[in-house]
């Protein structure tokens, strides 16, 4: 509430209002950046195509990305004017490295303008790898850490963050650019600001993806809420660790719940068939879900991509799955989810 009167009292509603500015130097100081090495968004789709057009020097070619992530990744590819190629990922990361990028390099006939690596479910990236796989390729990165909000770190590349109603920062829609380089910074705001920068002439193209203060004042109050948050997740997270992590079929996301932490909890049940764990649960009552589906690969709109082969993708698609995780969450919810898929194996 004191966020929202802030609003009225200064009649200022959008168009980098003091509340958006506040909430670019407080994520700036919590990443010990320059707040010109942050530029909050409309929402995380379009600041990944903006921080694409931002870093591509010609605006067609392929943008390699993998096929384990949200479907905005391609949306925010094909947005930006570029072909999405889709790779495989690590499978121990569940993520695209600069290893696969690079073997990929040599596999793919025609020109590679971008690669977009996606923090899987807000795990975090070696980001010092990919600042060097751009300087020796010469081909530029844009990070998808649209989960990644507790773990991103800033590099030489854009990382953008989705500051969406289900991510761990919310701020009902939103999103955030993070980059060491300022210029890069200064273009993604001036290309969401119809490409206006300190006048109203447009030097470039571009579109309206700014926050309007509305939502920079709900993202502030979650800030202020956030070390708590946290502490309730991490909470969820070790309650399930130590109920399932005994069993050797079960296993998590490389410091899932300690070293970072998520908002949603996606378990691997190795050899396991999702659906029918996903049946077994519904089946009492518990939803859940397979966030990323069966991988970009075999949504619809996409189906037509080139890629490589995807066979981690596959197997992470048909034995993972996004458990109930809520901030509140009791171990007596945690008990009964992991009852039943105790039982169902
Ligand atoms: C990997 C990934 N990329 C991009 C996005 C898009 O973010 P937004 O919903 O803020 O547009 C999401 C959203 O969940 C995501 O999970």
């Amino acid at each position: 509430m004191p966020y929202l009167q802030r609003i009225d009292d200064r009649r200022s509603y959008s168009n980098f209002g003091p509340l958006v500015t506040e909430l670019e130097a407080r994520l700036a100081q919590r990443m010990g950046v320059d707040p010109g090495c942050v530029v909050t968004v409309a929402n995380g789709t379009v600041g990944l195509t903006l921080a694409l057009q931002a870093v591509v020097e010609s605006s067609a070619g392929y943008c390699l990305i993998p096929s384990w992530t949200f479907v905005a990744t391609a949306h925010a590819v094909s947005g930006a004017g570029l072909t999405p190629f889709l790779v495989d990922v690590d499978e121990g990361s569940w993520a695209l490295t600069p290893d696969i990028a690079r073997d990929a390099l040599s596999r793919i006939d025609g020109p590679v303008a971008a690669v977009m690596p996606v923090a899987p479910f807000g795990a975090p990236l070696d980001v010092d790898a990919w600042d060097r796989f751009t300087e020796q390729t010469g081909i530029p990165v844009v990070i998808d850490a649209a989960a990644g909000h507790d773990a991103v770190r800033p590099g030489s590349s854009p990382a953008v963050v989705s500051l969406h109603a289900t991510k761990i920062l919310g701020a009902g829609e939103g999103g955030y650019v993070v980059c060491r380089r300022p210029a890069a910074i200064t273009e993604i705001r001036q290309r969401s600001n119809f490409g206006f920068y300190g006048s109203r002439d447009a030097r470039m193209v571009g579109t309206n993806a700014k926050m309007s203060e509305y939502h920079a004042a709900v993202g502030l109050a979650a800030m202020d809420a956030y070390s708590n948050d946290v502490s309730g997740y991490r909470a969820v997270a070790e309650a399930y660790r130590q109920r399932l992590s005994r069993r050797q079929q079960i296993g998590f996301q490389a410091g899932f719940g300690s070293a970072w932490c998520g908002s949603v909890c996606v378990a691997r049940f190795f050899g396991a068939d999702q659906a029918r764990l996903m049946a077994r649960l519904e089946a009492v009552g518990i939803s859940s879900r397979a966030w990323w589906g069966a991988g970009v690969h075999l949504q619809t709109a996409f189906a037509g991509l080139p890629h490589l082969p995807l066979p981690v993708t596959e197997m992470l698609a048909r034995e993972t799955l996004g458990l109930p995780y809520f901030v509140d969450m009791t171990d007596t919810d945690v008990e009964r989810v992991c009852r039943i898929i105790e039982h169902a194996f």
